[in-house]
């Protein structure tokens, strides 16, 4: 393989600006400790290496990451204000309330793991059927389709990759698996999935869906999002800032959905006399990657930045 591992940053400067562009947190109450931000996907560093051209001496930034190789680069930062955790992002809720400025989310897998065939990601490239961002814990893909029920794996397959013939693609996945013996490397399934499904997405490999969803799975993608997306609120300043960047539309609807359900004041239908729950955020942008991006970089064109702030409830 000579694809260099490299991760070109999406929406670089513009979720870096919704960062920062943050009156509160730039006027004169800036606390003698410095404001602390947080970066929850480091990957390899784009996003944190801005952040921290943009910090004053005395503010953090604190980094989040599942994988190992994003620690190993994450270790040739030499800055003071910067540490970083290898932990689940759902771990953000344990920093202290209301001490944070500014959350960054940039969901999803980096170029290097995709493109890695060691880290079984990618139906393009022959490797291990793994998928975990964190390989020092965990079941990896071929181990829980090893003797998984043929329901939970069509559920699977249906619910987090929107596959029409994911009833069909786990039939198959357990006949053969009867046969043959387990899975082991990621175009056997690919394989699999190829002639499992008959029709055609245009400019897509049949296994694409299979792919997402078993790597959303195995990795708790969805639920580890709401769970940090519910920690923001207790981590986030008054006027923090949350931006949160997707890549499908069930990252995207979980974000939607949380910031529009805390964009109002909430009432108890069974307490109708009593004080609604006051808004905690309030929706500010949605950013897209430009013409430009996507031409320098086609990975960014599924990217979408949505943007709030937490307001003083
Ligand atoms: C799209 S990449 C981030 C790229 C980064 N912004 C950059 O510029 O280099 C996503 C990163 O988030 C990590 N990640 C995904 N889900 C995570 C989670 N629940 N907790 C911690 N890290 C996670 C992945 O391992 C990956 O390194």
């Amino acid at each position: 393989m000579n694809t260099p591992l490299t991760h070109t940053t999406v929406l670089l400067n513009e979720a870096v600006e919704a960062l920062f562009n943050n009156p509160q947190a730039n006027s004169d109450e800036i606390p003698a400790a410095g404001q602390t931000y947080v970066d929850a996907t480091f990957g390899r560093g784009g996003h944190s290496r801005l952040i921290l051209s943009r910090l004053a001496p005395q503010d953090h930034l604190i980094a989040f990451d599942k994988d190992p190789d994003a620690l190993t680069e994450a270790a040739t930062i030499s800055d003071p204000r910067f540490s970083i955790r290898h932990q689940g992002f759902r771990h953000l809720g344990e920093l202290p309330k209301g001490s944070v400025a500014g959350v960054l989310l940039d969901l999803g897998i980096s170029s290097p793991q995709i493109d890695n065939p060691v880290r079984g990601f990618s139906f393009r490239f022959e490797g291990p059927l793994d998928m975990r961002m964190d390989t020092t814990r965990g079941i990896s893909v071929a181990q829980w389709l090893a003797d998984a029920e043929v329901d939970k794996i069509a559920e699977v397959i249906r619910d987090y990759g929107e596959e029409r013939f994911a009833g069909p693609i786990a039939k198959a996945i357990v006949a053969r698996r009867e046969a043959l013996g387990p899975f082991s490397t990621t175009t056997e399934l690919a394989q699999l999935v190829a002639d499992t499904v008959k029709t055609r997405e245009k400019g897509q490999n049949p296994a694409t869906r299979t792919f997402q969803a078993l790597r959303i799975f195995i990795n708790a993608e969805l639920e580890e999002l709401q769970q940090a997306l519910e920690a923001s609120l207790h981590v986030l300043q008054p006027g923090g800032r949350l931006a949160v960047i997707s890549f499908h539309s069930l990252e995207d609807r979980i974000v939607k959905q949380f910031i529009a359900k805390h964009s109002k004041d909430e009432y108890d239908r069974r307490a109708p006399f009593a004080a609604p729950k006051i808004m905690q955020l309030k929706a500010l942008d949605r950013v897209k990657p430009s013409a430009a991006e996507v031409a320098g970089n086609p990975r960014s064109r599924s990217a979408i930045m949505r943007v709030a702030q937490r307001t003083a409830a």
